[in-house]
Parts: C-alpha cells; structure tokens; sequence
C-alpha cells in the first residue's frame, strides 16, 4: 500500500481512539509490530486556538513514523488551518475523520455528521489538501444508518479527488458499536473504485486479520482489540507471514509491558493524570487470569506508580506461589 512515499505491503495499523492512541501508547504498538499509527482526533477550532491539550495531539516522535495526525471539523477555512498546522508538527500524511458517531461531534455536522451532506463532505477534504503538500487520507463509516449506505458514492468521490487511501469502519453511525461490523461491504468498496482500503471493526484476531485480507482490502486497523493485547500487531502479521500463531503473552510478560507502559504513559502525561488514564488498560493486560477482582478494585484506587508497580509485583508473587502449590497437589 501506497501513501505518498510511505510504501507497506499489508500494513496493520493502529487506530486513532481518543484519549489512548496518546505517544506513548503509539510508540508501544509500534514496538510491537504496528506498520502505520494515528494520533487521536483533534480538532480544528481547538487547534486555531491554540488549546493546550490539542497541541498536545500534535506532539510526535521518531520513534513512531511514519506517523498520521487525525483532525475533525466542518469548517473550512478551520480545517484548511489545522491542516497547516498538522503538517507543520511533522506528520508524514494528514487523516480527517468523517466517521466520528457521537452526538456533539456528529450531532453538529462534524466526523460522521458529514457522511448526510456529500458535498459538504468534499468541499472538507478539498479544504484539507489546499492545507498541506502531503497526502490526505479520510477516515469513516458506512453511512448516517441503514437506510441512508453512501460508502459506494463516498468512495468513488474520494477516489475523483485523487485520495489515496480510505478507512472504513464498516458500520453506520446509528449503530454506533452495537450489532457486528459488516465486512460484507469491503470487497464491494474495492470493487468500486481504486481506492486502497483499510478494513476497521471487529478486528482482533489473526484469522479476523486474514479474512479481512482475503476480502481484498490493502490494509487493517486495529482499535479496541489493541487496548486489550499492544502486542497484537506482532502475532497478526507472524500469522499473516507464516500461518503460524505465536503464543498469547505470560503473566510476567504482561507485568512487565504493563509497567513499562505506565511508567512511559505517567512520563508524558505527569504521574496523577497518566495513572488515571491508565486505568482502561488494566484489564487488558490481565485479561485470562483468575482470582483478579481485588486487584482490579486496588489498581483503580491507586495514584502513583509506584502503589501499581507494588500492588503488580505482590500479585505476580501471589499467582507464581499458588501455581507452585496447584502443581505439588496435582504431582501428589
Ligand atoms: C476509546 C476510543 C476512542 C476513539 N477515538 C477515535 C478517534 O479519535 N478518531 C477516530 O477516527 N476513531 C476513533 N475511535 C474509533 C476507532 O478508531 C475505530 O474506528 C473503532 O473503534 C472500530 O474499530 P475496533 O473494532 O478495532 O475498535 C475511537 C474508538 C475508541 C474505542
């Protein structure tokens, strides 16, 4: 797949979900495998004005190329900005999100909203690409709802514009996340057009990952499935390669990442802040282990890192000793 001169052979990408794909979590999924990574949605009013925590969005490292900036808006002179701006922080390509399903982003015309007015819609990404010498991708749904499906149209508008690349979460807006994502819809959209494709929705494993593959598409994204396994992007593209399936991480491993994250995440964010960020991450890293209540219960409660890293530690011992006792009764 192809965007300007970043050139990947089935990329498997990171999606951008506010609020978790911050830089230390893109700089993680990358380590682990991630071929392309999105930084959360901004948006464009926020950045004309400057608010601290959307220019925060725009803080990008190495470490992590090549890398998109995801902006949001509906306005174009603001978006024509923020487009600007986004090129002038150093992203490689420039992502604008039309699929956004929330009320007082959609609800207003913005993300998703745009997806019930196509020529609103053009005149957004013509707004962007006047902004910027790089690539311009779009990110969105299938449609406002069931009956109202414009992804063909979409599609083939995008492709006139000379868009290289679309990611489609193969849902409507009104569904939001209930009911499956449709991939039915993928070889359709290529067969519609050019347009390179990036599947998103529901993706979380490797066979997910080859199915999506199977239907033709250049690309996969990875949301909510990456919150749970960071090192996701790894076993998909092992099996992708080999047909093989690598081992689930152990305890230890998941310790160890978990805490490497954290300490990365309380670096960029300030300790109380990126602690409480933390949070979500929790359960995905212990996701599979029993006897955890308790210690859901206390990570929740704690502040700094270093009551985690000690309450982590003491339920590593714990789990390694009562394994050690389960296997001298079942050797007995
Ligand atoms: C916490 C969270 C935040 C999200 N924020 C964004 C965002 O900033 N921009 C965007 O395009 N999509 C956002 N999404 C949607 C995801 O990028 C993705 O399209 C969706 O979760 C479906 O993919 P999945 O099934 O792999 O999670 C967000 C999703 C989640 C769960």
């Amino acid at each position: 797949m192809k965007i300007g001169s970043i050139d990947i052979d089935r990329p498997v990408c990171l999606a951008p979900m506010e609020d978790v794909s911050d830089l230390p979590f893109r700089i993680l999924c990358k380590e682990q495998g991630a071929d392309l990574v999105y930084t959360e949605f901004t948006n464009c009013e926020a950045l004309i004005r400057n608010v601290k925590d959307a220019q925060r969005k725009l803080e990008l490292s190495d470490l992590e190329r090549p890398v998109a900036v995801q902006i949001y808006g509906s306005a174009e002179d603001s978006m024509e900005q923020a487009s600007r701006m986004a090129t002038e922080a150093g992203a490689d390509f420039i992502d604008i999100n039309c699929g956004c399903w929330v009320k007082k982003v959609a609800g207003r015309g913005d993300g998703a909203g745009l997806l019930r007015d196509l020529n609103k819609f053009r005149a957004v990404v013509e707004s962007v690409v006047r902004g910027t010498h790089l690539p311009v991708t779009v990110k969105t749904r299938l449609g406002w709802d069931e009956d109202n499906i414009v992804i063909l149209d979409v599609v083939k508008m995008l492709e006139d514009m000379g868009i290289p690349t679309l990611t489609v979460h193969c849902r409507t807006r009104r569904q939001g996340y209930t009911g499956q994502a449709d991939w039915t819809w993928l070889p359709r959209i290529k067969e519609a057009s050019g347009i390179q494709l990036i599947a998103n929705g529901d993706i979380t494993t490797e066979d997910h990952a080859k199915e999506c593959f199977d239907l033709g598409c250049d690309g996969i994204m990875i949301g909510r499935g990456a919150i749970h396994s960071p090192w996701i992007f790894g076993h998909m593209k092992h099996y992708l390669r080999t047909g093989e399936k690598l081992p689930d991480l152990t305890l230890d491993e998941r310790v160890d990442m978990c805490l490497r994250h954290l300490a990365d995440t309380a670096e960029y964010r300030g300790e109380r802040r990126g602690v409480m960020s933390f949070r979500k991450h929790y359960s995905g890293y212990l996701k599979g282990f029993h006897n955890i209540a308790n210690l859901r219960r206390d990570l929740m409660q704690h502040e700094t890192v270093d009551e985690v890293r000690e309450r982590l530690l003491r339920f590593l011992e714990e789990y390694r000793e009562r394994a050690a006792e389960e296997a001298a009764e079942a050797a007995a």
